[in-house]
């Protein structure tokens, strides 16, 4: 079956399988009171639950506006549909009472040193995330929810992104390649593996964070544009020592294939992969820092011709983790100053909070919040 389940104690779409289209939409609230955020997420759920599941429209009445956008006709696909929720810092203002109530750690997103960031491009009250097979699936199921969100939301921006979906069956090994040539994902945390995401990625009871907040997630979504005409120039053993790996195999540079290990302790002085490979900053293997492990979701995305005549394309990057500073903060604080920052610029993005599931019918997202 395409339908992925709705239903369940973490939100759909962030743990679930790859798949070749993603629409990131940030919007802002405009709903006037508490009752009216309860009115905008029990909408949002009931939409997001009949999307998901594919289905048919109600029957058409000429006087009426069509009930759907009318993209697949009366009938439309599941088509491995997820949305997921996540809620930024400012919906956590004084305007709905929630201030006691915000996640510990969300805050805006800040600037890095090498960001350049577009304020039309940035943060969010509410951040909604489209994935499924087909960009029409994702355009079908946001247009159904701004229309019947009307005056309780506004659209703030939105980016598309792409990729072909790994059809390899191994967990630890990608066929996925980003812009850039690389192969993307090989070293990620393997989603299936619930201990290790209970550990990582979901908020556990009794770690500080609000009751409501348990089972949801740190979301961190950045828009990192890449110089490609550039990178198209530049040797092949300079890419290759960017990353600290081999562009066609994927292996770590020194070994042999995709999936294997690299050993630092055994390469001190960085003879073979650089102390300032991305690899090796990212993730340094070291016992104190495996808990800054991220789990991380990519997509390509390309928007055309920048004022400069260059192409607008880049890595549409997110990553999902128990602990904000612990995770991405610390990651990217690692990164700051590498050498791939001559070929890249992050421009947009923000920090959510991606809510827990909906665990049975006839409760809501957002409900334990509030
Ligand atoms: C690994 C590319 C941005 C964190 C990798 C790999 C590539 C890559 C090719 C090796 C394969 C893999 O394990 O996935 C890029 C590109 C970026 C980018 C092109 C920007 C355009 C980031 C950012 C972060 C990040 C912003 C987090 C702050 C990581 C981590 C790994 C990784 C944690 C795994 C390292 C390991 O465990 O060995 N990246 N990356 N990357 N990247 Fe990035």
């Amino acid at each position: 079956s395409d339908v992925i389940p709705f239903l369940g104690p973490h939100q759909a779409g962030i743990t679930t399988p790859d798949v070749a289209s993603a629409l990131v939409v940030a919007l802002d609230v405009t709903a006037r009171s508490t009752e009216e955020l309860q009115k905008l997420f029990q909408i949002l759920t009931q939409r997001i639950e009949f999307l998901t599941a594919g289905g048919t429209w109600p029957p058409l009445e000429p006087k009426y506006p069509p009930t759907g956008s009318g993209i697949f006709g009366p009938e439309f696909p599941a088509d491995y549909l997820t949305v997921t929720v996540g809620v930024g810092a400012s919906l956590f203002d004084d305007r709905y009472g929630l201030v006691a109530q915000k996640p510990i750690h969300l805050k805006q997103m800040p600037n890095f040193p090498n960001d350049r960031l577009d304020p039309h491009l940035c943060h969010g009250d509410l951040l909604l995330q489209f994935c499924s097979n087909h960009n029409e699936t994702n355009i079908h199921a946001l247009r159904d929810i701004l229309k019947q969100l009307a005056g309780l939301v506004v659209l703030r921006w939105q980016i598309s992104g792409f990729q072909q979906p790994d059809a390899d069956p191994h967990p630890h090994r990608t066929t996925v390649r980003n812009l850039m040539g690389f192969k993307d994902g090989t070293a990620n945390l393997d989603p299936q593996d619930k201990n290790l995401m209970n550990h990582l990625v979901w908020v556990q009871r009794n770690s500080g964070e609000p009751a409501w907040a348990v089972g949801g997630t740190y979301q961190v979504v950045r828009v990192i544009r890449m110089f490609v005409e550039f990178w198209d120039r530049t040797a092949l053993e300079e890419q290759e020592e960017i990353f600290g790996r081999s562009r066609d195999s994927g292996a770590p540079l020194g070994y042999k294939h995709e999936e294997d290990i690299p050993n630092y302790s055994q390469d001190p002085q960085g003879n073979i992969i650089a102390l300032d490979a991305h690899i090796r900053l990212a993730n340094p293997r070291t016992s104190a820092t495996e808990a800054n492990r991220i789990l991380r979701k990519g997509f390509h995305y390309s928007r055309g011709v920048d004022k400069a005549g260059q192409l607008d394309m880049g890595l549409l990057f997110m990553a999902f983790q128990q602990d904000l500073e612990r995770g991405f903060e610390t990651v990217q604080n690692r990164l700051n100053g590498e050498p791939l920052e001559e070929y890249i610029k992050p421009i947009g993005g923000g920090y959510f909070f991606a809510l827990p599931g909906v665990p049975t019918k006839n409760s809501y997202l957002g409900q334990p919040l509030l």
